[in-house]
């Protein structure tokens, strides 16, 4: 263990940056994202807290003036990923950064559970309120910018505006929204596929869709009002927005800790109860036994089981009895002995694809989320075979961003695919083996 965690420490402070954020892989991905920088601190939190800081306060430095914070944040000029700053134009939004370059869409909200985390995990708790004091209310104002222009029909589930926002990036539940589309062919090159096998990425046709979504928020100059009432793909999130809620309650509980904030913890209180009801009565499909994603723009649900059907454990977004059914679909469809917890996608539906990406691999993030979800409801069996499951395969295999869940896949101690030394499996490997 000491030996695993040692290696871990080294990828995550080889991808450490001088400008105060890590990037979540070599060449594959040269920038700081945002979902990945959450992790990331969790993992530094751990035995650099000055890092983990760093993390979050240089992610918080590029959020917009009204509240907005990017996905990618473009620090430094690389023309090894696609689209870089150029294609994304951010800077068409009149509120966008004046300082820093970055993409126009978001990525799940971390930012308030990671804060928490970081609190948790701290030693020298008085230093870390001071820091979660001078940065909260920026993550407050983030919140503030999700229910003001994400949720139009006040239901307290936001919706995102394109599968990059998901962090999902090609699910199989995108799928049917790409039929109702029929975009350009854009003649880019696509620099993923020189660092990553074609097989283990979106394809090219994938990718005009999600360039073509970029280009119509663009010609709306990203007005949140515009996209939503005219992206083809607008969706409602069962990741997103228990991510949303996990960090809902984390800020109440820093503002409480901090003191002196009852409006805001009334707010909060407020956004939380309506997200809560949303997501279990909008969410939930009582025939599948999971919660599933809604197309908006459709007027749909989406109905497939994947890892983000599990995910509303992590915020406790479901009671005991609808816990224990997660389980159970859980253990029916993902949870055989021949596999690895937890797939990605559905193991037991066509579309399940045990080496592509988001179609079906094992993801580290998702593990951490479930592992702890699942201890939220005394689920500890499952929940420890979350944990040991997630660490084997890194154990084996090495620091991947995803994993095959097939635990005999004809290819003896080969389960690790796209980036390696990828910064969030380090991360969430040290909080695992503490
Ligand atoms: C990519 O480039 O695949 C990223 O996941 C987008 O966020």
């Amino acid at each position: 263990i000491e030996n695993l965690t040692q290696r871990a420490k080294e990828v995550l402070n080889g991808n450490f940056q001088a400008e105060g954020f890590t990037i979540p892989s070599k060449g594959l991905y040269p920038f700081q994202w945002k979902w990945d920088s959450g992790f990331i601190a969790i993992g530094f939190a751990h035995y650099d807290m000055e890092k983990a800081k760093a993390e979050i306060g240089t992610l918080l430095k590029a959020q917009w003036d009204n509240g907005f914070i990017p996905h990618i944040v473009f620090h430094t000029e690389n023309d090894s990923y696609f689209p870089g700053a150029d294609f994304h134009q951010s800077n068409l939004h009149p509120q966008s950064s004046k300082k820093y370059r970055s993409t126009g869409m978001t990525q799940p909200p971390v930012t308030g559970f990671v804060l928490q985390e970081m609190y948790r995990i701290a030693d020298d708790k008085q230093d870390l309120l001071r820091f979660i004091e001078e940065h909260i209310d920026k993550v407050y104002q983030n919140h503030a910018y999700f229910y003001t222009h994400r949720d139009p029909n006040n239901e307290g589930l936001m919706y995102i505006y394109h599968n990059w926002e998901s962090g999902t990036d090609n699910s199989p539940v995108w799928d049917a929204i790409w039929e109702t589309m029929n975009p350009p062919h854009y003649d880019v090159k696509r620099k993923d596929t020189t660092h990553v096998d074609v097989s283990q990425r979106p394809s090219n046709r994938e990718y005009d869709h999600y360039l073509y979504l970029i280009d119509i928020a663009k010609e709306h100059r990203y007005d949140d009002a515009k996209i939503a009432e005219l992206s083809p793909f607008l969706v409602q999130d069962p990741l997103f927005n228990a991510m949303l809620i996990k960090s809902n309650e984390a800020l109440i509980e820093l503002y409480g800790l901090i003191g002196n904030n009852t409006e805001k913890i009334r707010q909060l209180k407020q956004w939380q109860e309506k997200s809560i009801r949303g997501c279990n009565e909008k969410l939930f499909d009582e025939a599948l036994g999971a919660y599933v994603h809604y197309d908006l723009r459709n007027d749909r649900p989406i109905r497939h089981v994947t890892s983000s059907s599990f995910s509303p454990l992590f915020a406790k977004i479901p009671d005991q009895d609808r816990a224990a059914i997660l389980v159970k679909t859980m253990l029916e469809r993902f949870g055989g002995d021949d596999k690895y917890l937890c797939a990605s996608f559905d193991p037991t539906d066509e579309r399940f694809d045990p080496r592509k990406y988001w179609r079906g691999p094992v993801w580290i993030n998702m593990n951490w989320m479930l592992y702890y979800g699942l201890k939220n409801y005394g689920f500890l069996k499952i929940a420890e075979r979350m944990r040991k499951d997630s660490i084997e395969l890194i154990e084996r295999d090495g620091f991947y961003e995803y994993f095959d869940c097939r635990k005999d896949n004809g290819e003896p101690n080969r389960r690790g695919y796209g980036g390696s030394n990828f910064s969030w499996s380090a991360a969430l490997l040290i909080d695992l083996l503490k």
